[in-house]
Order: C-alpha cells, then sequence, then structure tokens
C-alpha cells in the first residue's frame, strides 16, 4: 500500500475566532503545527495574546486580533489582519460565541443578544468578509462553522444558543450552495468537548473538573463523544486541507473517540387529499397521521 503523505496547511493562511481558550485555542495550535498562519481571536486580550505568543514559541507563525466578533468592522479588522500579516486567507474557522442558558421565561433580552449576536451574526459576519476576500483573491476557501447538538436537538434552557446554532446549520446549507462555484467549501463541526463551556452543563461539570486537574477522560464518555478539546483538532485541519476539496455541505459530529455525519432534515411523512384539508377533516384525518409525529427528546448526553 502506497504511504499517505501527512495532511499540510503550508502556506496557508487562517483566522480561528475565540481561539483564546477551550477549542478554539486547540484549533489554532493545530492549524498552525500543521503549517499553516494563524489569525487568532478573542475579545480577551490576554488569551487571545498568550495564545498567539505560545504558536511562536513553537516555531510556528501567529499573530493575535483582539476583537468581539459580531460587527462587520470586527469581521473585516480579522480578514484584514490576516491580508496585512500574511498576505492572504485560506480558511475562516468561526468558533467564538457565548454560552447564557436560561429557561424561556427567565432569559432576559440582553442574554438572548448576546448569544445570538456573538454565534449568530459574528458568524454572518465573519463568513461574508471571507468569502469577499476569497472571491477577490481566486482559488477557493474554507469556512468551518461551529454547530452544537443543542443546535441539532434542542436542549433544555437553551433557548438563544439552540436557536443559533440551528441557524448556522442553515447558513452552511445557503453558504454551501451560493459559493460553490468560487471553489468554496463550507462545513460545519458539530463539537463536544470537555471545556469551560461544557462546565456550566451540570452532567459534565465534574468531568471537566477531573480532565482540567489533569486526568483522563473516561472511556464511556469518549465512546460517546466527549473527549479532550485536542480530539476535535484533527477535523479542523482536515477541513482546512486541500485533501478536503470535496467535502462540502456537511455537519460533522466529532468529539472523544466519535465521528459522526449528520443527516439534512427531510419529511418524516407526507400524504395528500385532493383540494386540501379544513380543520373539520384535518380533526378527522389526524390520528391517521399520529404514529408518524417526530420525538424531539435530546438524547441524555
Ligand atoms: N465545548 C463543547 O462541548 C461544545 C459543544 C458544542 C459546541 N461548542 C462550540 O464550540 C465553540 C467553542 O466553545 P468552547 O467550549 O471552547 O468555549 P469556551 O468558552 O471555552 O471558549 C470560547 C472562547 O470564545 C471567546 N469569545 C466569546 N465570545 C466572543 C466574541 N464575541 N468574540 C470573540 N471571542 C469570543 C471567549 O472569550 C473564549 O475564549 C463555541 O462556538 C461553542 O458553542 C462547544
Amino acid at each position: 500500500m502506497r504511504e499517505r503523505k501527512p495532511v499540510r496547511l503550508d502556506g496557508k493562511v487562517a483566522i480561528v475566532t475565540g481561539s483564546g481558550r477551550g477549542l478554539g485555542h486547540a484549533y489554532a495550535l493545530a492549524l498552525a503545527a500543521a503549517g499553516a498562519a494563524v489569525v487568532v481571536n478573542d475579545l480577551d486580550a490576554d488569551v487571545a495574546e498568550k495564545t498567539a505568543e505560545e504558536i511562536r514559541g513553537a516555531g510556528g507563525q501567529a499573530v493575535a486580533e483582539v476583537c468581539a466578533v459580531g460587527s462587520a468592522e470586527s469581521a473585516d479588522a480579522l480578514v484584514g489582519r490576516a491580508v496585512s500579516e500574511f498576505g492572504r486567507l485560506d480558511v475562516m474557522c468561526t468558533n467564538a460565541g457565548a454560552l447564557r442558558d436560561r429557561t424561556l421565561v427567565k432569559v432576559t433580552d440582553e442574554e438572548f443578544d448576546l448569544v445570538v449576536d456573538s454565534h449568530v451574526r459574528g458568524t454572518f459576519t465573519c463568513g461574508r468578509a471571507a468569502v469577499r476576500r476569497f472571491r477577490e483573491q481566486g482559488g477557493g476557501g474554507r469556512l468551518i462553522l461551529v454547530g452544537s447538538p443543542a443546535g441539532q436537538y434542542g436542549g433544555f434552557g437553551q433557548t438563544a444558543y439552540a436557536a443559533s446554532k440551528a441557524a448556522i446549520i442553515a447558513m452552511v446549507r445557503v453558504w454551501s450552495v451560493e459559493t460553490a462555484k468560487l471553489g468554496v467549501t463550507v462545513n460545519a463541526i458539530v463539537p463536544t468537548a470537555l471545556t469551560r463551556m461544557a462546565a456550566t452543563i451540570p452532567s459534565l461539570t465534574e468531568a471537566v473538573a477531573a480532565v482540567e486537574a489533569g486526568g483522563p477522560v473516561p472511556a464511556d464518555l469518549r465512546r460517546r463523544g466527549i473527549g479532550t478539546v485536542e480530539d476535535v483538532a484533527p477535523l479542523v485541519v482536515y477541513l482546512s486541507s486541500d485533501e478536503a476539496a470535496g467535502v462540502t455541505g456537511q455537519y460533522l459530529g466529532f468529539g472523544g473517540d466519535k465521528f459522526a455525519i449528520w443527516a439534512h432534515p427531510k419529511e418524516a411523512f407526507v400524504t395528500h387529499r385532493d383540494g386540501g384539508w379544513s380543520a373539520d377533516q384535518l380533526a378527522e384525518d389526524f390520528a391517521g397521521f399520529a404514529e408518524h409525529l417526530q420525538s424531539h427528546t435530546p438524547p441524555g448526553r
């Protein structure tokens, strides 16, 4: 068997939003280790600068651009920085975002806006700025968006977050079609890892603390797709590479020892009635449809 060449990103330039800590930090380090120059971003200046220094200390190329993603100005600043420092842009990974879980009756407008602005508007503005640059540059590009199991299933107390992550998956559907002719691929990773954000989920708080204390991730959690941030980073490196040129319009679950390809939505049951239905007719027919109603219970994590 012919030996496969290692996946390399030499000469490529990537932006990872929210890469001062957590998953984004692992993505930035892994992209740089594979040869890419990286624009590290975070709204927290200390962790952004520290990540860029860590990459440079390991012999890689990185700069920090400190801003809160959401606005068009931040997105333009990020793309502008990639071009001014490294001459081009090849990969935009829209990882940044905040979590403020609260049930519907308790969630405030401010909490909702913070989550939606960082995830939805941040993905929109950064995706748009990147594709404008890819079009100008020619030669394609990579958009790597970030979903969540919450966006696929919903999750208790996650109105803003689940809606945001579902919206990001909708952007994959739209953008992968719109940008195909530019040679741009658009995919979402649906990651799971033990991070500061995961620690806010009660069932994972203990596991995050154990891993932060240097312990291993229990095998049953890894099997369920929950591991370290480093477990998720290889998918970002792969999707950024020339090897993944044919992969677009996908949502890929990744974490621990698990890899998953998510299905696109499809109608679960279809029937027809000539002339359509009145409410009375629906009341009569609905019992016959009931066995096809879909469960929306999120699986236990
Ligand atoms: N941890 C998980 O299991 C998990 C699961 C599904 C999805 N995700 C997604 O992965 C991404 C990273 O999550 P994480 O667990 O590493 O979170 P984290 O909180 O550990 O790290 C997120 C980083 O983003 C930064 N950030 C937040 N809002 C920002 C903004 N507007 N602009 C710039 N930086 C901002 C934070 O300062 C922080 O450094 C998020 O999009 C999250 O929704 C995580």
